[in-house]
Order: structure tokens, then C-alpha cells, then sequence
């Protein structure tokens, strides 16, 4: 029987926190800092992931033997190593990269020299520093529109741009060295453009050995018909029709095989979650990014459809231990829809009262900006709630969430109405 910690406060936190909570080995779950969702699961705490020294107070206080790190700015930032390093913490353990690896997303540019070193597929690419911007160029007018330039480092999933002529390329490629998203656009990397759909995978992996998750597709615009900005996602289904048996064996054969490989050559320690964004061209997979963590709203389909028990998993990956585990999938499909405040992705309105969530049997409300404000629910984010449902296939769980959309309520309320719509039957 362990206590567990969870780090963060959005949707992916909730999901995570619902599954461990149904463990047998689960002794006290607390989460921090949490949202309006993971307050019934366990206990939320008032302490931010990117604190170490006041984490490390709470894991010794509350004799927590698990962490589990939800988003990446703490993972970058070094948590894994502070763990280790600490005499008081070092045998506890942590699910996410060490510092090193947790670089395959802190910098896109260490991201494509690994994949170049490991002969991963990945888009052409080419890195540039302020003050070589005219060997971007060259680069650039090598390629054919459009172009694409990724800030490097993290860019709270605002640092890359598509762009059609090679005149804008030209100008924003400048502003990026600039400072246009600061630090982490002080290196650019430019990428030729693959055209293609996109899907995500998803492993566990304690350095040696992987257990792959059920894969994803996300719809990251705000608007129906994948239309205006970009968000930190609108909503998910999980199986994705077009990553067939063929395309997920070439997947592990190709790229995941000879990541976690590459990690153990390179010495870098890796006991965590693994997030491929693969790009599908004619049933070949490319990686277009790696995350060093699970994907939020993907996880609110991909965890639901996971019959083990996480905890058990999660405490194997940390030991090292999982060789002798296998994932077991629920066949059903999964599907969620995130409701989101007027306004979003640019200014919105928080505190608004959510009305009618104990009129939602059928489907599973994992909240993300929300909180209690004494004994009201309130919005307090921009991605409100992720909607997530169950059905034998994809029109029944459709079907499921968008009923409960329509059920649940608080002023300016949004969400798209066209998630998994896109896809084939299956
Ligand atoms: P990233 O943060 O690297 O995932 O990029 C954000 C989004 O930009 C991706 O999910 C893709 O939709 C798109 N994108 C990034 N790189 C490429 C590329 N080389 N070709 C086409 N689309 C891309
Ligand atoms: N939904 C995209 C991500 O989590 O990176």
C-alpha cells in the first residue's frame, strides 16, 4: 500500500488520478495542486509542481512513495534529478524522464540531432542561432512552401509556425531570433514540411523495456473543421482508424524501438511516459515531436481504455521492472469532447458556476479548469471540462458525450461539435 503524489491541475491530472484511485495498492492519493475534479478523488495541496524544495516538503511530510509528474515544465526543469540527488528522496520514485531525457521536448533541436544520431524518420530539418539567420535562408529556399519553424525550446505549445510564402518565412524566421517567443526562440529550427495525418502513441518505459498504450488522434484548433487557433487541444479519440496493426508494428520497428535504444546507448535514464506525435504520409510514420509526458485531452481517452491496474504499472516502470507486464486494452473506443470559456484560446472570463454535472451518468467528467469555491464548482481556466464517454464504437461514444455536453452548463460555454467526425467508420 503506497501514498501517491500527482503533479498538476488540468485534465490529464483528473484522468490519472480516477484510474490510480481504483488501485487495491493505493493507500492515499494527493495531487498537487490539483483542480475541482481530483478534490474528490484524494487530497489536493496547495503546492506548485515547479516548487521542488515545498514538493519535497509534502512527499516527506505525507510519506508519499510515488510521484507521478503530469506536465513537462517540472520534468525540464530538473525534478527527476533533484529527486535522486536528495538523500531523503532518492528511493522514491518518480515517473517521468531524468533532465537529459526530458531535453527530447525541452529542445527541439536536441530532439533532431537524437533522431539523426538514431536514424529515426523525421521531417528534414536545419537549426539556426541568432546572427546565422541568412544560412536559414538557404536552407528555406531549398525547400518547397510551406515552411515550418519551431522555436526551440518550450513555448507553452505556441512555438511553431506554418507558413506559405517564403517572404513571411523570411521575416518571422528573424523575429524568432529576436526574441519573439524569448529564450526559447533563440534557436530556430526549421523543418520542411510533411503533409500527411497526424496520430499519437504512447509508451510507458523504465529504460529497457516499453508497454505501449492505446494511440490517439487530437484536434488541437479551436474551430470546427480544424479552423482557427491553436489550442492546447478541443478534444480526442482513441482507436484512431488510420494507425492500423501495419502502421503502429512499423512504428515500434522504426521509431519507438530505436528511441528507448538510443536513450540507453546515450546513458540518458528514462522511467516514464513517452509521447510520439507521428505524422502517417501513406502508411510510413515520421516523428513530428516527441513530449516527455502523457498528452492532455489524449490521455482522457487513452487511460479510460487501459483495463490494468496503473498503479501497478506505474510503481514497475519506476523499479525498472516492466518485463514481465502487458497492457490489456478495452476494445471499446473512446471518445472526449473539452468544453472550454468564451473566448479561449485568447482572453476569457474565469469563475463561472458549472451547472448540472451530477446529471451525467453514462460518462466520465474529468475537469481540468475548474475548482470549489467553498461548495460551488467554478471554472477557472480556459479548458474547462473534457467530456469522455464509452461506446462500442465511435458514433455510440459520440453520441454519449455530446449529449452530456449538452447537459452540462456555465455561461460561455464552448466546445467543437465535430470531434472523431473526420474519420472513417470503423
Ligand atoms: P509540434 O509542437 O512540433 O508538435 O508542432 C505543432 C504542430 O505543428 C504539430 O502537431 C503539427 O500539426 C504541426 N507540425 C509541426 N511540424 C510539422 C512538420 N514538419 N510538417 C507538418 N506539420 C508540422
Ligand atoms: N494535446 C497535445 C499535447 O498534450 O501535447
Amino acid at each position: 500500500m503506497v501514498n501517491v503524489l500527482i503533479l498538476g491541475s488540468g485534465g490529464r491530472e483528473h484522468t490519472l488520478a480516477w484510474k490510480i484511485a481504483q488501485s487495491p495498492n493505493l493507500s492515499k492519493l494527493y495531487i498537487a495542486p490539483g483542480n475541482g475534479g481530483t478534490h474528490s478523488l484524494g487530497e489536493n495541496v496547495p503546492v506548485q509542481a515547479e516548487d521542488f524544495p515545498a514538493v519535497r516538503e509534502l512527499v516527506l511530510r505525507r510519506n508519499i512513495r510515488l510521484v507521478v509528474v503530469g506536465p513537462e515544465a517540472p520534468l525540464v526543469a530538473g525534478i527527476y534529478d533533484y529527486f535522486r540527488e536528495d538523500e531523503q528522496l532518492k528511493d522514491v520514485s518518480l515517473i517521468g524522464p531524468s533532465r537529459a531525457g526530458a531535453m527530447l521536448e525541452g529542445s527541439k533541436h536536441f530532439a533532431k540531432e537524437f533522431m539523426e544520431r538514431h536514424k529515426i524518420p523525421t521531417a528534414l530539418h536545419f537549426s539556426v542561432d541568432a546572427g546565422h539567420a541568412e544560412d536559414g535562408i538557404s536552407f528555406m529556399k531549398r525547400l518547397v512552401p510551406p515552411y515550418v519553424l519551431k522555436a526551440d525550446g518550450l513555448a507553452a505549445g505556441k512555438g511553431v509556425l506554418i507558413l506559405d510564402s517564403l517572404e513571411q518565412a523570411e521575416k518571422e524566421l528573424q523575429e524568432m531570433l529576436g526574441g519573439k517567443f524569448g529564450k526559447a526562440s533563440q534557436r530556430v529550427v526549421i523543418e520542411e514540411f510533411m503533409k500527411g495525418i497526424e496520430v499519437s502513441l504512447f509508451v510507458l518505459t523504465d529504460g529497457e523495456n516499453y508497454l505501449l498504450f492505446p494511440e490517439a488522434k487530437d484536434y488541437k484548433r479551436i474551430g470546427e473543421g480544424d479552423t482557427g487557433l491553436n489550442t492546447g487541444g478541443m478534444g480526442a479519440v482513441s482507436p484512431v482508424p488510420f494507425a492500423g496493426r501495419e502502421f503502429i508494428q512499423k512504428a515500434e520497428r522504426r521509431i519507438i524501438r530505436p528511441t528507448i535504444l538510443g536513450l540507453k546507448k546515450e546513458k540518458i535514464v528514462y522511467r516514464g511516459f513517452l509521447y510520439f506525435g507521428l505524422m502517417n504520409i501513406n502508411g510510413d510514420p515520421f516523428v513530428v515531436e516527441y513530449n516527455v509526458r502523457l498528452g492532455d485531452p489524449e490521455t482522457q481517452v487513452v487511460v479510460p481504455r487501459v483495463k490494468n491496474d496503473l498503479l501497478d504499472l506505474l510503481l514497475a516502470a519506476a523499479k525498472g521492472k516492466l518485463d514481465d507486464k502487458q497492457v490489456e486494452i478495452h476494445p471499446e473506443t473512446a471518445c472526449t469532447v473539452v468544453m472550454s470559456s468564451g473566448g479561449y484560446p485568447g482572453d476569457y472570463e474565469k469563475g463561472k458556476d458549472i451547472l448540472n454535472i451530477e446529471k451525467t451518468a453514462g460518462g466520465l467528467i474529468f475537469h481540468a479548469g475548474t475548482k470549489m469555491e467553498g461548495s460551488r464548482l467554478v471554472s477557472s481556466g480556459g479548458r474547462v471540462l473534457a467530456i469522455t464517454a464509452l461506446g462500442k464504437d465511435r458514433g455510440e461514444a459520440l453520441t454519449r458525450c455530446y449529449k452530456l455536453a449538452g447537459i452540462v452548463d456555465f455561461e460561455g460555454k464552448y466546445f467543437r461539435n465535430d470531434i472523431g467526425y473526420d474519420l472513417e467508420l470503423s
